[in-house]
């Protein structure tokens, strides 16, 4: 898809499709007053025909209309006037996409209303990143004929010219950020037959050859020889060897202190020894997920050429039972020297990022966000709206939680309190691998809390976000967004715009 700004007047703009707002109640936007006008009234009529009423997430398609030289135009609600936001926004130009992904438009020019203290930039990151989201198809794995769609491309129309070099650089951001967001989709839809902790690896391997990135990968006997000893516990009763991959793209100042992204790669979490029930079983492909976003957003990072030092680091493997695998009621040495008593083989998540949370303290990081499909516990707390957020330190933990808001990848956050961790304790290791059924989310960060005393850290629960479940089952790409905007931010202002034009947005504003 080729996405592109053009200034003019939204009457005279030759297009296949022609995509403006309208609020709930039939309140025309702007943009539909002037075609409203152009057209003697077309847009009223049918409104008061109740035809259109302007919900969130509706659209209505009108063809060859008087006094406008698009084609067709489509009509996109937007919802409450009051209550318009980028997400609205972000809304309605996915429900213009879906709708024109199969039509006949090869071309769709898209002129909605810009919300209240939202710029160019960042409304047109927003609408590329929602376009790649509301276009993406996994159908690879299907025999049978693809249907490629005639969309070739997206304008995003503006009045006022000056906007234009903005709206170009948002353009590229929200391309690169729903580019890494498709990467992330397709490695969790894949099944774990096919995506193993090797593949991961390999995926790793390619997109730093293709990116410029450094690669390591480190096996199961490197592993072994760092201590890696509640990774390897989970790996055990797998007969796929588990990986440990580093990417690097260090292209601030040698002398920064790097950001450090960990994501959860469990390739299929049968629960192990503590085997899962079988309903929706086939769920667990997306518990690596968390990985995913990290790769994905490695990859969107090494697009924009952020000037950062950002550390992508993935523990991955299966879980699964076997007469190799471990027991409820082992005891292993984690790689920090702590004992864990695992009592439950199914909490297995916090035992491989333990280790890898340990493993970047050889790094002196600026700042460490691990992502995981953690607890089901999050799922019931949050649904599929918003991550879970915790965090040892309240600044970060503001910075994380305006990425999510910037975005619409929205996290809200869950407190750390020392109190929790007495839900941890064991009778016989430094501490147990579960918390009791209260607080499951808290106790999980409470868990990895006590592997990253060494530097800032925050953890995001993505169990409710990663997938859709149902119908409509599929990977999300979250939260390579939020992780996205929270890299653009740290890296500051582009060089790329002239500085009169930098002026326009305040540095670090959200
Ligand atoms: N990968 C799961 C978490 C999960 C479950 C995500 C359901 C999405 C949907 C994780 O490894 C797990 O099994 N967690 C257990 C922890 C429990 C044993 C303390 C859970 O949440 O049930
Ligand atoms: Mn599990
Ligand atoms: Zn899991």
């Amino acid at each position: 898809m080729k996405f592109d700004v053009k200034a003019g007047d939204l009457r005279t703009r030759k297009t296949d499709c022609l995509a403006i707002g309208v609020f709930a109640e039939g309140t025309l936007s702007d943009e539909a007053k002037a075609i409203d006008d152009a057209s003697r009234g077309a847009i009223k009529a049918l409104i008061r025909e109740g035809d259109f009423g302007g919900d969130i997430d509706s659209c209505h398609m009108l063809h060859s209309l008087d006094g406008i030289a698009a084609n067709r135009l489509l009509l996109i609600g937007l919802g409450s006037q009051e209550k318009y936001s980028a997400q609205s926004f972000r809304r309605g130009v996915s429900s213009a996409v879906k709708r024109m992904g199969h039509s006949g438009s090869s071309d769709l020019t898209l002129s909605l209303p810009t919300p209240d203290k939202e710029d160019a930039r960042s409304l047109a990151r927003s609408l590329a990143t929602a376009a790649h989201e509301a276009l993406y198809r996994f159908d690879g794995l299907k025999s049978g004929d693809k249907v490629t769609p005639k969309l070739k491309q997206i304008v995003m129309l503006l009045a006022d010219p000056e906007r234009v070099t903005l709206a170009t650089h948002g353009l590229s951001e929200g391309t690169a950020i729903g580019e890494g967001a498709d990467l992330a989709r397709d490695l969790g839809n894949l099944p774990a037959n096919i995506c193993t902790p090797t593949y991961l690896a390999d995926q790793a391997k390619k997109l730093a050859l293709e990116s410029k990135l450094d690669v390591q990968v480190l096996d199961r006997k490197q592993m072994q020889a760092l201590g890696m000893n509640t990774l390897l516990s989970v790996a055990a009763g797998s007969d796929e060897p588990p990986k440990f991959i580093v990417l690097k793209h260090l292209k601030g100042n040698a002398k920064d202190a790097p950001i450090v992204l960990v994501g959860k790669g469990i390739t299929f979490d049968t629960g192990g020894i503590s085997l899962k029930p079988g309903a929706e079983m086939d769920e667990m492909k997306y518990d690596m997920c968390g990985a995913a976003s990290v790769i994905g957003t490695m990859q969107t990072v090494a697009r924009l050429r952020l000037p950062i030092n950002v550390i992508g680091v993935v523990p991955t493997t299966e879980n699964m039972p076997s007469g190799k695998a471990t027991r409820p009621g082992d005891i292993v040495k984690s790689m920090s020297g702590q004992t864990v008593e695992i009592l439950n083989t199914d909490a297995e998540g916090r035992l491989i990022l333990c280790d890898a949370l340990t493993y970047v303290e050889r790094f002196k990081p600026a700042c460490v966000i691990d992502v995981a499909t953690l607890t089901g516990a999050c799922v019931i707390a949050l649904g599929s709206v918003g991550s879970g957020l915790l965090a040892n330190d309240d600044e970060l933990a503001q910075e994380v939680l305006a990425a999510g808001l910037s975005s619409g990848d929205r996290a809200w956050q869950l407190p750390l309190w020392d109190e929790y961790q007495d839900q941890l304790k064991s009778n016989f290791a430094d501490m147990a691998n579960i918390g009791g059924r209260a607080a499951g989310t808290i106790t999980a960060a409470s868990f990895l809390a006590r592997f990253t005393k060494q530097y800032r850290w925050a953890h995001l629960d993505i169990a409710g976000t990663a997938w859709r479940s149902g119908k409509d089952k599929g990977s999300t790409g979250r939260p390579v967004p939020l992780l996205s905007h929270f890299l653009i931010a740290r890296a500051g202002e582009p060089a790329a715009p002239p500085k009169s034009v930098r002026k326009a947005k305040p540095r670090r504003s959200r």
